[in-house]
């Protein structure tokens, strides 16, 4: 058995030339890349995906970062039933300065913002963001 996680490389990362790293990284972690693709979210689709933290003080500049350059929508699958907090450990802490040494936060990002990876946070949300950015024809197994 396998589950499935959606990651997105944030414009911090792949504008600093990190998502092969990244990739590398989550591949050793035991995930394998199904499908990815490059593209530049609209005001729209950024504030549509990050709607949960509408609220938040961050939202307005949340929303702006991840508009401000290409960002790289992974769909990960991995052996096991735990791929969604799989992928939340490999990723560390929001906060950089919080995240265990080794973690892609600690090793990638610059700040509790430009913090370089996104991870669906339960199963319920990776179906509903897997299907955000890939269609179903796109997440059938080659
Ligand atoms: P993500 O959703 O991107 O995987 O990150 P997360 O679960 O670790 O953190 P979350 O609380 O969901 O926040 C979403 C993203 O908003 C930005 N943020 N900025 N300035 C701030 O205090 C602040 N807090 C959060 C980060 O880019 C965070 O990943
Ligand atoms: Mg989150």
């Amino acid at each position: 058995m396998s589950t499935r996680t959606l990651a997105i490389l944030k414009p911090d990362s792949v504008a600093a030339g990190k998502a092969g790293a990244i990739l590398a990284h989550l591949e050793k972690e035991g995930f394998t890349v199904l499908a990815l693709k490059r593209l530049r979210l609209s005001q729209s689709q950024a504030r549509a995906f990050y709607e949960v933290h509408e609220e938040r003080p961050f939202y307005g500049s949340l929303v702006e970062f991840m508009t401000s350059g290409p960002v790289i929508p992974v769909a990960l699958e991995r052996a096991g039933d735990d791929a969604v907090p799989a992928l939340r450990k490999a990723m560390g802490a929001t906060n950089p300065e919080e995240a265990d040494a080794g973690t892609i936060r600690k090793l990638y990002a610059t700040n509790i913002e430009r913090n370089a990876i996104h991870g669906s946070d339960s199963p319920e949300n990776a179906a509903l963001e897997l299907g955000f950015f890939f269609s179903r024809a796109e997440l059938i197994e080659a």
